[in-house]
């Protein structure tokens, strides 16, 4: 029997994923206000390793305290984080998955309230555990707290974090980084002139926004090594004329992968409240694929996939090299057994434990 495209191994570097069904990094807002991975995030993740994902990634995890989205979000930046997490990708390893994180970083939003649960809305006040946000230019993301503006010491910090957090990230089991420079977070901020006001040399030019989340690239890509995969999500459109556009993205997609990063993870928007995103199936599928034309390197599609044969598709009219899944795996983890069977194949690597549900 051919084995169908979604289903057809890739290997990037050192990793080879089984298949190429992948998690897309969410947000639990499930630590403790130390940061540390709990039990949720170990079944919430070892849920998509038994559905036989070809690659769990974990969701925005913060290379420094301040960095994280609300003060219940995970980081990576100490050893009883990366002894949380080693017990998480031990389990995903144990199910012959490939185990991803997202190094990220929130900028000017960070120290929000949680998804749920917190009785303000917006910026957490310092006395509910918030703290005052740095970004590119003091420039607050709609109604947040107005953020410092980092110095040139802050910018060099912040590369020093990234490196900490990756060494962390292969420490703590990870077989693979993805650094988050989308969504209107901070390297997203630096990128986009919706955010970036700097006169410096990380203001202006696309080559001068685009510096920092270069250095970082570069310096993890060194810490790393060779064998483990760097992948990057960018916004690859601000949706507004005023901000990035997928031709900048490309660019700027060109330059990482010489700098060290093997894939691009192709999302868009987040940067300013109020600018409308036409959604629909697949609708960030067409930047994937521009990207990974005029970049000539991989990419992943994401963005309301939801059916088997809409992800086989996109593979294999060869418009990206994987699909990243968000809300569709939260609602069935077991997507890709089930999405093995609609396309007619039988899944060498369905779990004993479960063979008595295969069809
Ligand atoms: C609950 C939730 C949490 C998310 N957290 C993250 C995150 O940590 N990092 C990220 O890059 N995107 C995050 N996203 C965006 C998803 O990764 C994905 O790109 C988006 O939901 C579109 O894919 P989907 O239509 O398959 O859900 C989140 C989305 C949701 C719904």
């Amino acid at each position: 029997m051919s084995i169908p495209a979604l289903f057809q191994p890739l290997t990037i570097r050192g990793v080879t994923f089984r298949n190429r069904i992948w998690l897309s990094p969410l947000c639990e807002y499930s630590a403790g206000l130390d940061g540390v991975p709990t039990d949720w995030h170990m079944v919430h993740l070892g849920s998509f390793a038994i559905g036989r994902a070809g690659l769990v990634m974990a969701e925005a995890t913060s290379i420094n305290a301040v960095g994280r989205i609300s003060p219940h979000d995970v980081g990576i930046w100490n050893d009883e984080q990366v002894a949380s997490w080693k017990r998480i990708t031990d389990f995903i390893h144990s199910q012959g998955v490939a185990a991803g994180v997202q190094l990220a970083h929130a900028g000017r939003k960070g120290s929000t309230a949680p998804g749920w649960g917190a009785d303000y809305e917006d910026s957490t006040p310092a006395n509910q555990g918030g703290w005052r946000t740095v970004a590119p230019s003091a420039k607050a993301f709609g109604d947040y707290d107005v953020p410092v503006e980092l110095d040139a010491a802050g910018v060099d910090t912040i590369v020093d974090d990234w490196v900490h957090a990756a060494r962390h990230a292969i420490s703590a089991g990870f077989d693979l980084v993805e650094i988050h420079a989308a969504h209107g977070y901070l390297l997203h901020q630096f990128l986009s002139p919706l955010a970036n006001e700097r006169t410096d040399e990380y203001g202006g030019s696309l080559e001068n926004r685009a510096r920092l989340l270069r250095r970082v690239v570069q310096a993890v890509r060194a810490e790393i090594g060779d064998a483990v995969p760097l992948f990057v999500r960018v916004s690859a459109t601000d949706w507004d004329e005023r901000g990035i556009t997928v031709t900048d993205v490309a660019t700027v997609a060109g330059w990482v992968h010489d700098d060290g990063a093997d894939l691009i993870d192709t999302s868009t928007g987040g940067i300013a409240p109020g600018i409308s995103i036409p959604t629909g199936p697949g609708y960030q599928v067409e930047f994937a694929d521009t990207i990974r034309r005029t970049a000539e390197m991989s990419t992943n599609a994401v963005g309301l996939i939801t059916l088997p044969e809409q992800a086989n598709e996109i593979v294999e009219s060869g418009k990206a090299d994987a699909v990243m899944l968000g809300r569709e795996l939260m609602r069935d983890p077991h997507f890709a057994l089930r999405a093995s069977t609609a396309l007619g194949y039988s899944l060498p690597y369905w779990p004993d434990q479960y063979l008595r549900a295969q069809p």
